[in-house]
């Protein structure tokens, strides 16, 4: 145990939703016999490395946070078998929805943390992450929401402790005030480092992050979608 990290799961409220329309029963199945096999370990969390969460030795380990419906997370995994993923999302059917494309492609490289991604934050161990996604975070318009916002200062203080130097953060949005807030929140944060250098770097979609299905929800209500790729200094 280092002395930053705590050693039990603090409480946060989430404002999102946890449920969605009823599972079918494959699904409720799928949930109860693959989740706890997949699930993120949680006493080995305060104590290990998060290495020790796969099965095998990973080159680098990758964070998504609010991964919706996994499609963006089962294809990086897919991609890229010798890295480890973990997917923090709290909706039921968003985690159901990963468990059967984990199972339908046989991938063994990701853990799943089926709650607010903010108390494990705050429990693993300075360093781990090589780079972090937030794809399409709700985007909470009402400035009486605003705190609501899933990257804050806050967020990218844990942000900044957990991404070795070198790895990145990137985010994406097709909501005008969204884009407008991600990019101004992680641009004021000494430890991150727009990559940008052309206008073409945050309007087309880098080659090697797959759709995600509010990507796909965006462009078909004709939204534009932004990509920003940060460095950790
Ligand atoms: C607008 S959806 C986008 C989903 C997916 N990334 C995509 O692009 O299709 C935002 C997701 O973030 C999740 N989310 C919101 N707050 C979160 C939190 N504190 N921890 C983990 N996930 C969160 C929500 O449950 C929701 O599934």
């Amino acid at each position: 145990m280092t002395g930053t990290r705590p050693s039990s799961l603090p409480d946060y409220h989430f404002y999102g939703r946890r449920k969605g329309r009823a599972l079918s029963a494959h699904m409720k199945q799928l949930l109860s016999t693959e989740l706890p096999r997949l699930s993120v370990d949680k006493a080995a969390l305060t104590s290990a490395p998060l290495a020790s969460q796969f099965d095998s030795h990973k080159d680098a380990l990758f964070l998504e946070i609010g991964f919706g419906g996994g499609e963006h997370l089962a294809q990086l995994a897919a991609g890229n078998p010798q890295a480890g993923f973990i997917g923090a999302e709290p909706f039921i059917n968003g985690v159901a929805s990963l468990v059967r494309q984990i199972d339908e492609h046989k991938l063994s490289n990701i853990r799943i943390w089926s709650d607010d991604v903010r108390p494990l934050l705050e429990v693993m161990e300075p360093g781990c992450l090589d780079g972090v996604y937030v794809m399409f975070p709700d985007p909470w318009p009402k400035r009486r929401h605003a705190y609501r916002r899933i990257l804050s200062q806050k967020m990218l203080d844990s942000l900044a402790r957990l991404v070795a130097p070198g790895g990145f953060l990137r985010m994406a949005s097709d909501h005008p005030i969204a884009k407008t807030w991600l990019l101004a929140e992680a641009m004021r944060h000494p430890a991150f480092e727009w990559r940008a250098e052309t206008a073409a770097d945050w309007r087309r979609r880098p080659e090697n992050w797959p759709e995600t299905r509010y990507m796909a929800k965006g462009t078909r209500e004709g939204r534009a979608s932004s990509w920003f790729d940060f460095a950790r200094r």
